[in-house]
């Protein structure tokens, strides 16, 4: 018989960014980080899993594509999986021996890979629930995100919905460096973020050797991890629990603008914003600063394209610039036209 099992995971934005690992191979970061994991629809990886005693080996489809699953990552989730279903298995032996079986694996993405979002994360945490799911392993979703964490660390953080820590935890063995949910998205409904998609091209250094060179390199990181993060931490998880929109905003805009001064203290640099970037970011200062309030804030992976966060009912003021200053930025009406700037609730 064939069992099959499936589910979606969203992707997440940082806010407070994870960027250094303590442990490359067990992908253990030097400081916790948050995100918003964006809703369910809108941003998502689809996975179904499958497994049967006749399957030959062990295959993964990539948005319809054959891709190889020969890569440490994916080898190490799939390893943790497997043995935390012989657990199962042995002790209660009327189960299957699923354990032992190859895995076929499809797995498509409802977003243009192109876009530079983050999507190694939902394609991490989709795998490992998806595979959960089939092997009927306890939906303790902090226990999973330790696995999706060897995938990406980033895929952690989208094992949950809403406001998301990933605790860095202290263990050498990674037991405790595992993500926990800070506030459910129902309890902040008023929350949105729109994406703005500067380019589609693919980034220039990747975030896992770019983290690892700022560690190395970079003078600015160690005040960052020491100091300055740690005490982030804290303020952005109280000001997401008591909704305090502006406090959360200066935050995200202070920690999206630290994590990239020290990708410019890297040796050699690593430059991930550009002109219509830095364009984006004195326009939000433009637009806080016209309304005498914080309304909105920016933030950028290892990409040009920026997340901007705002709550619904500043939509209106919020667009209203948007739509008139970006078409003065160069070239953006021609290549991306208006429908680039679209709201994901
Ligand atoms: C800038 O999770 O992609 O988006 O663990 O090597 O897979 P690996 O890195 P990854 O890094 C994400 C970096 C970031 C910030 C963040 O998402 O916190």
């Amino acid at each position: 018989s064939v069992h099959i099992a499936s589910t979606t995971a969203p992707v997440n934005i940082a806010t407070l960014k994870y960027w250094g690992k303590r442990d490359t191979a067990l992908n253990l970061p030097t400081n916790s980080s948050i995100s918003v994991t964006l809703a369910q629809e809108d941003l998502r990886t689809l996975t179904s899993a499958a497994t049967s005693a006749s399957f030959e080996r062990d295959t993964l489809w990539l948005n319809g594509k054959e891709e190889s699953l020969d890569n440490k990552r994916t080898q190490d989730c799939l390893q943790d999986l497997r043995d935390l279903r012989r657990a199962l298995e042995e002790q209660d032996k009327s189960l299957e021996p699923l354990s032992q079986w190859k895995l076929h694996i499809a797995s498509e993405n409802n977003f243009p890979t192109a876009a530079g979002l983050a999507s190694s994360a939902a394609g991490f945490a989709a795998l490992v629930v998806a595979i959960a799911k089939l092997y009927q392993l306890p939906q303790d979703m902090s226990a999973l995100s330790k696995v999706a964490r060897k995938g990406s660390g980033s895929a952690c953080r989208s094992l949950f919905g809403g406001f998301v820590a990933w605790e860095m935890g202290e263990q050498a063995d990674g037991s405790d460096s595992q993500a926990v949910q800070v506030l459910p998205l129902d309890k902040w409904p008023e929350m949105k973020a729109a994406i703005l998609v500067v380019s589609d091209a693919k980034k220039d250094t990747s975030s896992t050797s770019g983290m690892q060179r700022t560690v190395h390199t970079s003078d600015l990181f160690k005040e960052r991890v020491d100091t300055v993060v740690p005490r982030r931490f804290n303020e952005m998880k109280e000001a997401i629990v008591q909704r305090d929109f502006p406090r959360f905003a200066e935050l995200t805009m202070r920690d999206s603008n630290s994590f990239h001064a020290t990708c410019l203290d890297s040796y050699p640099p690593i430059f991930y914003l550009n002109d219509t970037s830095r364009k984006i970011i004195r326009l939000v200062d433009g637009i806080n600063a016209f309304y005498n309030e914080t309304i909105v804030a920016y933030t950028f992976d290892a990409g040009p394209n920026a997340v901007l966060y705002y709550e619904e009912k500043n939509e209106q003021k919020l667009f209203a610039f948007l739509y008139h200053l970006l078409s003065g930025v160069d070239g953006w009406k021609s290549k991306y036209g208006d429908e680039q700037l679209k709201a994901f609730s």
